[in-house]
Formats: structure tokens, C-alpha cells, sequence
């Protein structure tokens, strides 16, 4: 049987890369290999997923230095002469060995109120928003994230301004900005149009080149840029 040479991350920030021999097994994915060394080499390996089929995002990790979620990437896709690296997601604390520390990255989901605002009342009548609405649209193309972070982990802007929002909660901003039920839109834009907000993201696209739910936060950013361009010159800011 064909054997997987995998050099996977141990330890905190601090650690190192660890070898491990695998059997090759056909449609092998990442996460299958990582828990394969779990369950028969190393026990004491720290790592995080949940629902294996692509639905939670809890697997992402970095790959041959690339930020994927591993119950989605076939070894086969990846693997070079029988062998790759796994290490934990980019710009987040290492708690241990693969599992990285989410807090940063949803606190900055908060800081970019990132959560609906309503106005009605359980006694009030549903909002009636066309599905074909415009504005809806542009919620809907950017609602399906799952913060799994891969995006986040992709993005060198986050490297180099550890404050920066980054692109999944901007991108959560924007789903909100285009939302017409919620009305916390002032707020909300001055929250992202601060120094660390929409304006410090250089468009370089890695977010939406790695998003594995095909969205597209650089649109989502390049659209709170507008709303906040047109609500200064409108003198709502
Ligand atoms: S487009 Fe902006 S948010 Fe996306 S990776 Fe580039 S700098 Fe980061
Ligand atoms: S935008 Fe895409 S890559 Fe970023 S957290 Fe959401 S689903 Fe993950
Ligand atoms: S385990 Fe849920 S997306 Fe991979």
C-alpha cells in the first residue's frame, strides 16, 4: 500500500512541524488523513470539525500554505510526490497543534455590527421584501458565509493591520447594508469606515479567490466604500 508522508503543525506558536506516515487510501480527503493520525498515531493531536461534508466551515486550515476547509480537499488535489504540510489557519492565536483561536475574528464581526437590527415587534406584520428586489440581491449574494474564516486567513492586509475588520466581517456588513428591515445603517457604516474598516482592504482578491462558498467579499467591501462615499456627500455622516 501506497504510504502519505504528512508533516503536520504541533504545539502553540511556538511549535513545530511534526511526520507522520499514512496509508493512501482512494478519495482520501485532508480531514480524513488528520484524523486517521489522530485516531492511530497520536492521540494528542488537537484538531477541530464537524460536519465533514462542507457545511460548518470548523475544518479550515492551512494546506501546503494555503487556507482550505479539509473535509473538501482531496489529497489527491494537493499532495506532492506523496507528501504536504498541515498547519493551523493564518492571523489567529494557536491554542494547540491544528485548532485555532476564533475569537479575534468574531469580535470583529461585533466591532462591524455585524448583527441585524430590526424595528418590529412580534405583534407587527412581516416585511415584505421582493425576492427580485436589487437591493435583496446584493444581500443575498454575499448571506451564505459560514465564518469559517478561510478568507480571513487569506487576506495579507490582516497580516500587516492586525486591527483591520477583514473580509468576512465586511462582507456580513454589507448583507446587513443591503438588508431595508434593519436600522442600524448609520451606525453600521461608521463602524466600517473607520482606519481598520473598508478602506484599508487593497482589493487584491485573495478573499474571494479562496472563499469556498464562491462569495465574493471584495464586492461586498467595494459596496460599503459607495454607501459610505454616497451617505458623506448626502450628509447623513
Ligand atoms: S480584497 Fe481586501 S479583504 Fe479581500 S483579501 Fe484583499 S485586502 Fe483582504
Ligand atoms: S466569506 Fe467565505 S471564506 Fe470568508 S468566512 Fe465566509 S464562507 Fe468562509
Ligand atoms: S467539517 Fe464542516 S466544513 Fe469541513
Amino acid at each position: 500500500m501506497e504510504t502519505l508522508r504528512v508533516k503536520v503543525w504541533r504545539g502553540t506558536e511556538r511549535g513545530a512541524l511534526q511526520s507522520f506516515a499514512v496509508p493512501r487510501q482512494a478519495s482520501q480527503t485532508v480531514l480524513d488523513v488528520i484524523t486517521y493520525i489522530q485516531r492511530h498515531l497520536d492521540a494528542t493531536l488537537a484538531y477541530r470539525f464537524s460536519c465533514r461534508v462542507g457545511m460548518c466551515g470548523s475544518c479550515a486550515m492551512t494546506v501546503n500554505g494555503v487556507a482550505r476547509w479539509t473535509c473538501r480537499t482531496h489529497v489527491d488535489a494537493i499532495a506532492e510526490d506523496g507528501a504536504f504540510e498541515v498547519a493551523p489557519l493564518a492571523h489567529l492565536p494557536v491554542i494547540r497543534d491544528l485548532v485555532t483561536d476564533m475569537a479575534p475574528f468574531f469580535d470583529k464581526w461585533a466591532r462591524a455590527r455585524g448583527q441585524f437590527q430590526g424595528a418590529k415587534s412580534r405583534h407587527d406584520d412581516f416585511a415584505r421584501i421582493a425576492p427580485d428586489n436589487p437591493v435583496r440581491r446584493q444581500a443575498d449574494a454575499g448571506i451564505e458565509c459560514i465564518g469559517c474564516g478561510v478568507c480571513y486567513a487569506s487576506c495579507d492586509l490582516v497580516a500587516w493591520n492586525p486591527d483591520y475588520l477583514g473580509p468576512a466581517a465586511l462582507n456580513r456588513a454589507w448583507t446587513l447594508a443591503s438588508d431595508a428591515r434593519d436600522v442600524a445603517q448609520r451606525e453600521r457604516l461608521r463602524a466600517v469606515g473607520s482606519d481598520a474598516g473598508c478602506h484599508a482592504c487593497h482589493t487584491q482578491m485573495s478573499c474571494t479567490e479562496r472563499c469556498p462558498k464562491k462569495l465574493s467579499p471584495t464586492a461586498g467591501i467595494a459596496g460599503l466604500k459607495r454607501a459610505l462615499a454616497r451617505a458623506v456627500l448626502q450628509g447623513e455622516l
